[in-house]
């Protein structure tokens, strides 16, 4: 086997051969000035799937949330968020560092739902000793909790706690159209109570770059400030753009696939004595599975984790590439660029993981 099978990340996906046409042949403008035309389309396409006034490109999921948590949230506020979120997580303290906000962590749930009275009690009352609480943060699907997709009634539920509070609702959606594919509903009913929301491109949907945020006109109109303020105003960017218009008319169908995949690795997973998996939890691209602690890793396996302490570590079997996230956890993420094939092949190399 010599082409590389990389289930790392759904990050690692390359433009179809139609994205290169499109990027190829795009209508470029400064969008800075908001005359890149392929830029503006895609704006507007975005949030008419999204059911928003208006959209905003932006080069990263982190750049994304950013952006929306800047535009709501006022300095020396703070944020509700889970403790497994990756805007906690893996986006280097930027809303602290860059907008003075306070992270609350609440516990997540391993279906990624934070509980609706942790939510309600961590509301800060008005005391001159507390910050004000500005925000909730949800993300989905929910990365490090199984890929797991909120469902339109839970979000419903926390949307109206924001409101009764006076609190914005913003949704990390880098994956949103997981979700939607795994529930079988409008993406439009996962964000209609959001106050803002940030897909990504570049993830399941296979563009090479960009993010969109959605929210009102006068969100965005903020939020096109802020992005301006990080660097991310970017000129001729109808070339990334381009490709993102491909991911919204083609790529969303790819993720039915992706899902299937995934759910042939959980069965498979799940008939590999010394492997466990958290079947009924993962419902979309994304898998964790454990290897038991009683039994010994294969050699190979053993010199590319052991004594090792900073996680994700890659780790390279028969030439399929996965992550170690904890000692013995491992993350698989099915994507465009993995075929049934490329599953037959995983499954037969992770019956081999055990010495
Ligand atoms: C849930 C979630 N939010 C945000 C991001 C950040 O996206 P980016 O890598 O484009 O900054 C990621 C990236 O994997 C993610 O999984």
């Amino acid at each position: 086997m010599d082409r590389m099978i990389d289930l790392r990340s759904d990050t690692v996906t390359k433009p179809t051969d139609e994205m290169y046409q499109a990027i190829a042949n795009a209508k470029l403008g400064d969008d800075v000035f908001r005359e890149d035309p392929t830029v503006n389309k895609l704006e507007e396409k975005a949030a008419q799937i999204m059911g928003k006034e208006a959209g905003l490109l932006v080069p990263s999921g982190t750049m994304g949330n950013l952006v929306s948590i800047l535009t709501s949230c006022p300095r020396g506020t703070e944020i509700l968020l889970g403790n497994k979120s990756h805007t906690f997580y893996y986006e280097a303290g930027g809303i602290s560092a860059f907008g003075g906000i306070h992270s609350r962590q609440l516990n997540n749930n391993n279906d990624g739902t934070i509980n609706l009275d942790d939510i309600k009690s961590a509301i800060r009352a008005n005391n001159v000793h507390f910050p004000k609480t500005s925000a909730i943060v949800l993300e989905n699907t929910h990365n490090l909790c199984n890929g797991s997709p909120l469902l339109p009634e839970y979000i419903r539920d926390v949307a109206h706690i924001a409101k009764d509070n006076d609190v914005k609702l913003h949704i990390d959606g880098a994956r949103i159209f997981n979700a939607a594919v795994s529930l079988d509903v409008n993406v439009k009913d996962l964000v209609a109570n959001a106050d803002s929301v940030t897909f990504c491109l570049s993830k399941g949907l296979s563009a090479p770059i960009g993010s969109i945020i959605c929210g009102s006109d006068k969100f965005i109109y903020n939020a096109r400030r802020n992005r301006k303020a990080l660097g991310g105003g970017m000129r001729q960017a109808g070339i990334i753009a381009a490709a993102g218009i491909v991911s919204l008319d083609k790529m969303i169908q790819q993720i039915h696939n992706d899902h299937e995949n995934a759910q042939l690795l959980v069965k498979g997973i799940s008939n590999i004595d010394g492997l466990s998996i958290d079947k009924k939890n993962i419902k979309s691209n994304i898998l964790y599975f454990d290897i038991n602690k009683r039994r010994t890793l294969n050699a190979e396996l053993s010199r590319q984790t052991d004594n090792k302490d900073q996680y994700p570590i890659d780790v390279v079997q028969d030439n399929i590439y996965f992550l170690e996230t904890s000692p013995r956890r491992f993350r698989l993420v099915t994507h465009y660029g993995i075929s049934r094939e490329d599953i037959e092949n995983t499954l037969r190399m992770l019956k081999g993981l055990l010495g």
